[in-house]
């Protein structure tokens, strides 16, 4: 999502010892970095955060720490900047940034890499994510001490008055540091009289202010032209239900306008600092459990029964990070009757869903393994209690057990739908109790290895592994809403296949 919609950007790094003036010599001193990401720039009705470089690029001097120590050497020693520092990711931090940006020493850019650090923990995202669009009420919905994320930089929303890169690539790292050594690491009061090895980062996007202004400069038709300055943050939702919403045959077929519905929700993507993520725990972890869940299902209720007046959604929520872009739409098109589609109610067509016909909500949150699953409900609600218990009952793991969670509520799309009807009945599962247990929040190391993910290629997925997890989770929640559509217990014997959830394409 985050990459393709509101990026017109170029993205360019390169390493120069100068000053050169023949074409030959630039041959020989320029080096060209390819294995890098940019962090990049987005706006809001009153704000831009992220980055951009200057136009044209973004020239500094390299300074290469190891430490926290040798930044503040060149901000309080150097004399030939601006100078663009090369830092371990682990020191980037909002204290950093604003070190750097009010720096009497000018600092023209950031270079980060991970080059032989065992990183525990990195999210960019608050410390209270989604906050002001959260249910406001008492219990506070975000737990005071941490948050929800207590890894938190909320970098992710700050206006970073320089570009900064991220390189995965070590013998590029290293080929700067020689350079560094080689060049700059020594004599630093004549820096400013001599050769030093620099850096150009080029990343310049062309947005700026906020959303209104750049929506306007982008409509202004100046010449034969024209110029995007950016682009509206968007794409869509993605459902299904699981019986059909009409009935009779091909052709001659009506609308089901008196049915219930339960709702099986999962985010469908993420975002991170810099622009590229796997999203390995959130969203992947969820979107395939929500994805086994539909699978096993309609292996259980291959058709609808004459005496099933419960159908299920399932629902793929995009841009949830973002102010819940996603379920809001939803939810708005639903109040106003707009939801599957925009035809008027009553229409011969399709039945209109409104938000009252929904009866449960069930979230799948961040699912990687954990030592309990815990079921998040936000009142003391007699029936959700009732229905936490039947996935306790339903839990098919000996390790992992269910832990009926009230008067809590992780940042998620149920928090929409709550805000647009308290009396919804809604619950959200995730691997964690108050803090994440994800401590890679929408970022670019929220990957595979950091939820233990290991690819079996044939060999038998065995107990306490990811997949096994996953298919669990998804086991009980099918069975209990098995029962809810159709009150009875379920005693087919139908099973996730572990070799669907294990699929190494949900990771790459
Ligand atoms: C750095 O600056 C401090 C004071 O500004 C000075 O005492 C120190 O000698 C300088 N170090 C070097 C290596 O130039
Ligand atoms: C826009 O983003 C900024 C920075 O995160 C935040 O302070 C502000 O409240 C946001 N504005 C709106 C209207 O959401
Ligand atoms: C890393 O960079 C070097 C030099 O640019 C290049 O030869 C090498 O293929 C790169 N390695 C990877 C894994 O991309
Ligand atoms: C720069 O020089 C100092 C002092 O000689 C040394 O301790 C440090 O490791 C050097 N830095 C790099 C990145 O080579
Ligand atoms: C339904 O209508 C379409 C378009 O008129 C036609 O191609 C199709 O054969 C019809 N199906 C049946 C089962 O009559
Ligand atoms: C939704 O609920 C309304 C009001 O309870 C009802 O009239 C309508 O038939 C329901 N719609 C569907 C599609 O079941
Ligand atoms: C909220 O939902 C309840 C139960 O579905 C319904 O009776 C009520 O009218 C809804 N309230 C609003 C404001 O839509
Ligand atoms: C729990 O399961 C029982 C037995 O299958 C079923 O009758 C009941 O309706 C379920 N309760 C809830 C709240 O889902
Ligand atoms: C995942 O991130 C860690 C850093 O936390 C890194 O060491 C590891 O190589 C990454 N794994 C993959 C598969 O990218
Ligand atoms: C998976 O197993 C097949 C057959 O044994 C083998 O050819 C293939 O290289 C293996 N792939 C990986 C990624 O290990």
């Amino acid at each position: 999502m985050s990459k393709s919609h509101f990026a017109i950007y170029l993205v360019q790094l390169l390493l120069v010892v100068g000053p050169s003036d023949a074409d030959r010599i630039k041959d020989t001193m320029y080096m060209k970095i390819s294995g890098s990401v940019a962090c990049y720039r987005r706006m809001n009705a009153t704000h831009q955060i992220g980055c951009s470089s200057a136009r044209g690029g973004s020239v500094g001097v390299v300074h290469y720490c190891d430490s926290a120590t040798d930044l503040d050497f060149i901000l309080k020693n150097g004399s030939a900047g601006p100078y663009i520092p090369v830092l371990p990711i682990s020191l980037l931090s909002a204290e950093t940034v604003s070190k750097l940006s009010s720096s009497k020493v000018k600092i023209s850019g950031l270079l980060l890499h991970a080059n032989s650090e065992n990183l525990l923990q990195m999210s960019h995202e608050n410390q209270c994510p989604n906050d002001i669009f959260n249910v406001q009420q008492a219990p506070k919905t975000c737990p005071d001490s941490g948050g929800w994320n207590p890894w938190g930089t909320g970098l992710l929303y700050a206006d970073v008055p320089f570009p900064m890169f991220y390189m995965h690539n070590d013998s590029e790292v290293s080929a700067i540091r020689h350079c560094f050594q080689a060049f700059n690491n020594h004599s630093f009061a004549t820096q400013a009289a001599r050769s030093l090895c620099s850096l150009e980062l080029n990343a310049f996007m062309y947005g700026t202010t906020n959303t209104q202004t750049c929506i306007r400069r982008s409509n202004v038709v100046t010449n034969l032209n024209p110029v995007k300055f950016c682009d509206p943050l968007g794409d869509s939702n993605v459902w299904g239900a699981l019986f059909p919403l009409v009935t009779g045959e091909e052709n001659d077929s009506q609308p089901i306008r008196d049915a219930k519905y339960i709702v099986v929700a999962a985010r469908l993507d993420t975002t991170s600092l810099f622009e590229e993520t796997a999203g390995a725990e959130s969203p992947i972890t969820g979107a395939v459990a929500l994805l086994t869940v539909a699978k096993l299902l309609k292996e259980m209720l291959p058709a609808a029964a004459a005496s099933v007046q419960t159908n299920v959604l399932f629902i793929l929520f995009n841009g949830e990070t973002y102010d819940y872009i996603g379920s809001q739409r939803l939810l708005y098109d639903m109040e106003r009757g707009h939801f599957p589609t925009d035809l008027p109610p009553n229409n011969p067509i399709l039945p209109t869903i409104y938000p009252e016909n929904v009866t449960l909500f069930i979230e799948l949150s961040q699912l990687g393994v954990g030592e309990a699953t815990y079921a998040h409900y936000l009142s003391a609600d007699a029936w959700l209690g009732k229905f936490a218990a039947n996935l306790t009952r339903n839990n098919p793991s000996t390790v992992v057990p269910l832990k009926p969670t009230p008067d809590s509520l992780p940042p998620s799309s149920l928090h929409t739908f709550i805000r647009g009807n308290t009396s919804i009945r809604g619950l959200v599962l995730a691997n964690h109790q108050t803090a994440y247990q994800n401590r890679f929040y929408n970022s670019l190391f929220d990957n595979s290895s950091n939820i233990g993910y290991r690819y079996y290629n044939g060999s038998e997925i065995g107990a306490g592994t990811l997949q096994r997890h996953i298919a669990d989770v998804a086991t009980m929640v099918a069975k209990s809403v098995f029962e809810e559509v159709t009150g009875q217990a379920y005693q087919g014997g139908a099973s996730p296949s572990l070799l669907l959830v294990s699929d190494r394409d949900w990771l790459e």
